[in-house]
Parts: C-alpha cells; structure tokens; sequence
C-alpha cells in the first residue's frame, strides 16, 4: 500500500529536533553525515525519555540567529511536502533560540513569518505553537504562554509544555496554564508518555489541555480513558517515538491500536523526526505492518487530528472534506 500520495494532518512534531542533513550542512558545513547520524540521531533504544532528549541541543544551537531559523523552517516545509502533509502545526520553544543575542520576542516573529511564506509557497496550511519546557521557571513559562498571546492573531496557534516529564514536576507552570486557559489560548501538554497515568490526571486538573502530547501510557487506567472520551481529549501520538524510549518493546505492543478500537480520538505522528530518523510516510507504514491499519483506519485518525487542531472552523470543515474524498477515492 502506498501511504506516501495520501494526505496527511500532522499536530505534534518539534521543529528543533526535525533538521535534515541538507539545512544541517547548509549551517555548518564542517558537520559530516556520520557525525550527524551519531549526534543528531538516537540509536533505536534509549534508557529513557532524558536520553532520547540528550540529542535536542544538536537541533537548537544551529538555530540561534534568523537566518538559521528561516532555513530550518523552509527545511521542515520542504519534508511536509514529502509526505503529503495537508496541515501541520509546528512547535518549538522560543527562549531555547536566544543564545547568540536573538530576543525571544523576534525568535518568535521570524519563525511565524518564515511559516507565513512557506504556506504562501507550498500550499501546506500550517500553525506554530510555543513550548515551555519543565525545566523552566516559573517566569520563563510566563514569559512563554505571554508570547503566544502577543502574537495572538498570527500563525501562532497554541501553547504547550515539552522536555523531561519524569525530571520535573508541574509546579512551576500551574500559572502559565491558568493565564492560558483564562486567555483562551489553545494548549495541549505531554504527558503520559514517560510517566503513567496519575501525570495525565495532574495534567488535566491543573493545564486543562485539549490535547495531549502522547498520553499512550492511559491504556493502564480505564478511567482515564472513559475521562479523555468523555472530554473529547484528543491524543497526539507518536508511535516510533515511543517505542524509541521503550515504552513499549515494539510496535507490536504499542497502546494505540486499543486506544483506537476503544474510541479515543487519536492522531499519528512523527514527533522527533531527526531524532527518531522518521517521516509521517514511515509511521504509516509501520502501523500497516503491526496492526494491518488500512485507509479506514488513517482517514480515522486525520478526522480526529483536524476535529482537534487549533485552527478555524472553517479550515477544519475544509481539511475534512479534502480528507474524505482523498481516502475514499
Ligand atoms: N517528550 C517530551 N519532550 C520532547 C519530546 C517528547 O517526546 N520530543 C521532543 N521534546
Ligand atoms: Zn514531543
């Protein structure tokens, strides 16, 4: 089956940890292919979530000027495009770019334009979402959800909070959420991926997301469950991610299938795609191979995905419709 001409929504997937060898070498040339393959690549197992994120910095300390970040956007676009992806929204966090002297309001502004041109360019619809990360205070999560409302308006579509779940707890960003939420900002949160499901619980109680990042490990909770159900909590998954720090021991035994065939709303997603060295092509494969997943099952997931993205109803409808005659055609 080809899955590579279908067209594809993708929600979660981080901008620093997608870099292609060609935007890699076009910022620094003295990086070779091999030290790219063993720096920005992680091996298929990780011991855990912090070693899988080890590689991240590889990503973000070639992004420190304007010009790096309009060549890795325009890189990301140009692997959308490969895979047929409809509508996508891209996340990263700001203050991770402000190293070399860069303000993160302007980190901010040159992404959400260098998105603006390359919608105008490739025909790819496409928001940005702002991450703060739970090593983060207090302050520099403020500081964070602060932008996505400053930019209220733009390509920026969301808020989120990424980085080591299992490290850090949620303290620090309990406000940054409320100020979202009183906001109406759109927010989604990992969780449940390298913690279980008294982190989805947390989550819910105190980010108040409609999405969340992952969330694969609430197949251990059928409460849980009924709750996401109930809510219409959306799960953006990314399977080879999770196998990668050994969630689960294969495909095979990934949740999604289940979390699927229970009625949860889940998306398929890349995540990481340098890290996990994936495309959104590759993980709709794979989910063929494991579970037999057809285009019933896919067209599923995409409906799920535009239902849930932090777009207008308009584009929703528009992404729905495109997506129906694609897949039943
Ligand atoms: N979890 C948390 N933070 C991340 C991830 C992830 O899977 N990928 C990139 N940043
Ligand atoms: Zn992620």
């Amino acid at each position: 089956m080809d899955f590579q001409h279908l067209p594809k929504i993708e929600l979660h997937l981080h901008l620093d940890c997608s870099l292609s060898y060609d935007v890699v070498r076009t910022i620094d040339s003295s990086i070779s292919v091999e030290e790219y393959n063993d720096r920005f690549i992680a091996p298929p197992k990780c011991a855990n979530l912090a070693d899988f994120l080890k590689r991240a910095p590889e990503g973000f300390k070639l992004m420190q000027t304007e010009e790096q970040l309009r060549l890795v956007v325009d890189d990301l676009f140009e692997q959308l495009a490969a895979d047929n992806v409809v509508y996508a929204e891209i996340r990263f966090a700001p203050l991770q770019h402000i190293h070399q002297g860069l303000l993160a309001h302007d980190v901010v502004g040159v992404v959400e334009e260098a998105t603006a041109k390359a919608i105008a360019r490739t025909g790819i619809q496409a928001g940005v979402i702002l991450c703060t990360l739970r090593h983060f205070s207090e302050d520099e999560s403020m500081e964070t959800v602060k932008l996505v409302r400053k930019f209220a308006g733009t390509k920026i579509v969301g808020f989120d909070i990424a980085a080591d779940e299992a490290g850090f707890p949620i303290y620090n960003h309990v406000n940054a959420f409320r100020y979202a939420y009183d906001e109406k900002i759109h927010c989604t949160a990992h969780a449940g991926e390298a913690r279980g499901p008294e982190s989805m619980w947390e989550t819910l109680e105190h980010f108040r997301p409609s999405r969340i990042g992952h969330g694969v490990r609430s197949i251990e909770d059928p409460i849980l469950i009924e709750r996401l159900k109930k809510d219409s909590i959306h799960l953006e998954v990314c399977p080879s991610c999770n196998v990668q720090i050994d969630i689960f021991e294969s495909l095979k035994n990934h949740s999604v299938r289940s979390l699927y065939e229970q009625g949860v709303s889940v998306g398929i997603n890349t995540d990481a795609r340098t890290i996990t060295n994936v495309t959104l092509t590759k993980e709709y494969q794979r989910l063929h191979d494991a579970f037999g997943w057809t285009r019933e099952h896919f067209l599923r997931c995409n409906l799920n995905a535009a239902a849930a993205s932090f777009t207008t109803p308009e584009q929703k409808l528009d992404l729905s419709t495109r997506l129906e005659s694609a897949y039943r055609d």
